[in-house]
């Protein structure tokens, strides 16, 4: 367990990310029905963008950095998105769980994991003020069996691993799979990296094997491949109503500015369902 995301907190994966959590959240917000966030792959919940780690990569700069003058009107899921980032100040960076704690309504709920116990007592702090927040230093994947279907029956489940396992895409996709057995009404946010396209085109149709209805993927590369990391992808099982047309009018203001030298490229496309 070496990956800490420290060093890759505010990139522009975080960003898409982000700006997606709170498009559905904002959606589930419409409604006053209760809902739950499982966020089995929490991190530390902020991150301090002036310290060691993000120096060393300069991600958040290439990322989050790019929009500090972004100028309203923007799509309601960005502008809150900015706002929540802006809380945090300039010098710090706020991760999934904070976020979404900062959208839970008095009804609503958040469960965060997270395995690793030093980033776990950190979020446990960070997560401290929101009542209805609370924190497991566990494994993300054992705990999204027990924690499903959550008895709101109705919620998001966001699953954001670290990749450092090379059998990850495997792993992933059998939990995605056992999760949607429990609770297939859910919403699932799932992140992945694109290292190569058949690899993230292949665990796609192994996620989708599992007979999902709705399936939608937003994957943005904002470089030619450099051995960096330039390129991910979210899959979004059950999103909500109008999610696709606002993600792609969020990436066509982010395009220009994520893209390193020259716009990001970024697809927007339905796997099962809707616009298939
Ligand atoms: C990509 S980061 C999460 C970032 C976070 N979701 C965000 O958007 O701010 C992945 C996190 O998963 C943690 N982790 C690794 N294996 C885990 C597991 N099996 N269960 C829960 N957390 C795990 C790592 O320590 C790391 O903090």
């Amino acid at each position: 367990m070496n990956y800490r995301h420290g060093y890759h907190a505010g990139n522009f994966a975080d960003v898409v990310k982000h700006v997606a959590l709170v498009a559905i959240l904002l959606h589930f917000r419409k409604k006053d029905t209760p809902f739950a966030v499982i966020d089995s792959h929490a991190g530390r919940g902020l991150y301090d963008l002036s310290g060691e780690m993000a120096a060393k990569t300069g991600e958040a700069e290439s990322g989050i950095g790019k929009l500090r003058d972004l100028a309203p009107p923007l799509p309601e899921a960005l502008d809150t998105y900015l706002r929540l980032a802006g809380e945090s100040g300039a010098d710090r960076y706020p991760g999934s769980p904070l976020i979404a704690a900062k959208l839970l309504r008095p009804q609503d709920r958040l469960v965060a994991v997270e395995k690793h116990p030093e980033e776990a007592a950190l979020l446990a702090q960070v997560l401290h003020p929101f009542r209805k927040a609370s924190t497991e230093n566990a494994d993300g994947y054992a705990r999204l069996l027990k924690l499903l279907p959550p008895p709101e029956r109705r919620g998001l489940v966001l699953i954001d691993p670290p990749f450092e396992a090379t059998d990850e895409f495997e792993t992933l996709a059998r939990a995605v799979q056992g999760a949607y057995r429990r609770f297939a009404t859910g919403t699932y946010l799932i992140w992945y990296p694109i290292k190569s396209q058949s690899a993230a085109d292949g665990f796609c149709g192994e996620v989708l094997a599992g007979g999902m209805a709705k399936a939608l993927r937003v994957e943005t590369s904002v470089a030619p491949d450099t051995g960096k990391m330039t390129r991910s992808g979210l899959l979004v099982l059950n999103p909500p109503y109008g999610f696709d047309s606002t993600m792609k009018d969020v990436m066509t203001l982010l395009a220009p500015r994520l893209g390193q030298g020259g716009p990001a490229q970024t697809k927007v496309e339905w796997l099962a369902g809707e616009g298939v």
